[in-house]
């Protein structure tokens, strides 16, 4: 089933309000109004009973009684609508006027022995007819027949008949509002939503090359702008991401594309004659050493790729870092005494980890800082653990500082602080990619600072249990 769109939804609320409202209203409205009508009536009753008692009220002797119907007649001329009968207290007839209408079955105020004086009014109906009437006991002015009960009676049938067409016409008001009010509603929620279907238009328009594209936050009602703003930050998430990759793919294209051309120009230069089988092997050797940086590069890349997949699950055994950097310390042996630095390392520590993944780590680290300290200079590792349980491996090197704007740059792939003089000692960028993906593979964390002639490089892995702890 199709869920309601917020414009119906709304719709709906403000016609079901307003409906309810407007309901309500003329219900009172038409208790009022009806209020008023037998206020009028009750008036004109009491009026009229007043005017009975003063006629009788006149009566003194048996003639005067007599002449009655004929005093009551003139009385009541010039009061159509109105009917007054009266009787003895036994039940006979004394007068009725010409159009009285008190079917007695059907006059619902029945005089009872000993009826209080202060007339009551009731409301009822005969034939297509509508009355109020009273009833009430009125004394004469003559001791033959010193009381009498009076009944009198107005049709009501002109305020009946003003009533239902009143009623009718606030009726259809009252509906006409609602789907008023229920149209309005609409063109509200239409007009409200408006600054939606526009960011709707946007979020449409964006495509891989329009990533730059962006919601104008400014422009739209407050309740909008969380949305809007974290749809912007999305965006601009994607878009950097988007960056990376095609500047990665660039660069990976522009890698593989040195090495291939030197192993062509080698081999296209020696097909160019026919040479001896020393000079073949030269090129053979020469080509070896440009495929070795290849495969190096792609077996890095693969396991990068991996690591980003999330599917490096580093083996866990306890691994001593001082002991790890002491032999990574043989191992780089030739590259330091050719490079003329000395190494230095102070402290321990030791963590849960994969043994060749955090050498590969470690060993990243510390080849750069050997190539990158001047002859001379002394390379140091030191490692230390802290009380918030991490482990802190820190190398350190006196040489150029790295430009402020590279650092934050530093741990992507391919990326090299100084191209030139890079390339050609041999490494492709990878190095501080791959030291970062294996630190953050083992919960850990690496960052950089590089100032007055001092680089440093620093990482803090989760300190495996029961790790010695030393003063940092
Ligand atoms: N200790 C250091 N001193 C100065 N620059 C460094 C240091 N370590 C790394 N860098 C810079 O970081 C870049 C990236 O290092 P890395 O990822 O290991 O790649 P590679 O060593 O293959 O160039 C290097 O090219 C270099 O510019
Ligand atoms: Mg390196």
């Amino acid at each position: 089933m199709r869920r309601p769109s917020l414009t119906l939804r709304l719709t709906l609320l403000f016609g079901t309000a307003s409906t309810a409202v407007l309901v309500v209203l003329g219900y009172l409205v038409g208790i009022a109004v009806q209020g008023h009508f037998a206020e009028i009536d009750g008036d004109e009753l009491r009026g009229k009973v007043e005017l009975v008692r003063h006629t009788l009220a006149k009566l003194r002797t048996a003639e005067d009684f007599a002449s009655m119907p004929g005093r009551m007649d003139d009385a009541l001329i010039g009061h159509p609508h109105l009917g007054v009968r009266l009787s003895a207290s036994d039940g006979t007839l004394l007068y009725a006027s010409a159009d009285a209408t008190f079917p007695a079955e059907e006059f619902p105020l029945r005089l009872a022995e000993g009826l209080p004086t202060s007339p009551a009014i009731a409301t009822w109906r005969h034939g297509r007819h509508s009355f109020r009437g009273t009833m009430t006991s009125v004394p004469t002015g003559y001791a033959g027949m010193p009381r009498a009960n009076l009944a009198v009676a107005v049709s009501i049938d002109h305020h009946v008949a003003f009533f239902e067409a009143f009623a009718r016409s606030l009726w259809i008001s009252i509906a006409a509002g609602a789907l008023l009010t229920a149209a309005l509603g609409w063109v509200a929620a239409r007009r409200g939503l408006l600054p939606v279907r526009e960011m709707t238009a946007v979020a449409r328009s964006i495509s891989a090359s329009r990533l730059h594209d962006r919601l104008r936050v400014e422009t739209l009602p407050p309740e909008l702008t969380p949305l809007a703003t974290a749809f912007n930050e999305m965006l601009a998430r994607l878009e950097d991401s988007f960056r990376r990759l095609s500047d990665f793919s660039s660069d990976l294209a522009h890698e593989f594309k040195t090495p291939l051309s030197n192993v062509m120009t080698q081999t296209e230069v020696a097909l160019s004659r026919s040479r001896s089988p020393d000079e073949y092997r030269e090129v053979l050797y020469s080509s070896l050493e440009e495929c070795d940086r290849l495969a190096r590069t792609v077996s890095d890349m693969l396991f990068l790729a991996k690591a980003d997949h999330g599917q490096v699950i580093p083996t866990r055994e306890r691994i001593d870092l001082a002991r790890e950097v002491r032999e990574l310390f043989e191992f780089y042996d030739a590259f330091v005494e050719e490079r003329r630095v000395a190494l230095d390392a102070a402290g321990e520590g030791s963590v849960d980890g994969d043994r060749l993944m955090l050498r590969r780590a470690i060993g990243n680290l510390l080849s750069n800082a050997i190539a990158h300290t001047a002859r001379g200079g002394r390379v140091t590792v030191s490692i230390a653990a802290s009380h918030d349980g991490t482990v802190r491996l820190a190398v350190e090197n006196p040489g150029k500082t790295i430009p402020p704007e590279h650092l934050p740059r530093l741990f992507d792939r391919f990326y090299r602080a100084d191209p030139a003089r890079q390339r050609s000692t041999g490494g492709a960028g990878l190095g501080l990619a791959i030291t970062r993906s294996i630190v953050t593979a083992h919960g850990g964390s690496i960052a950089v600072t590089s100032k007055d002639g001092l680089t440093r490089f620093e990482m803090s892995l989760p300190a495996g249990s029961g790790a010695v702890l030393s003063p940092m």
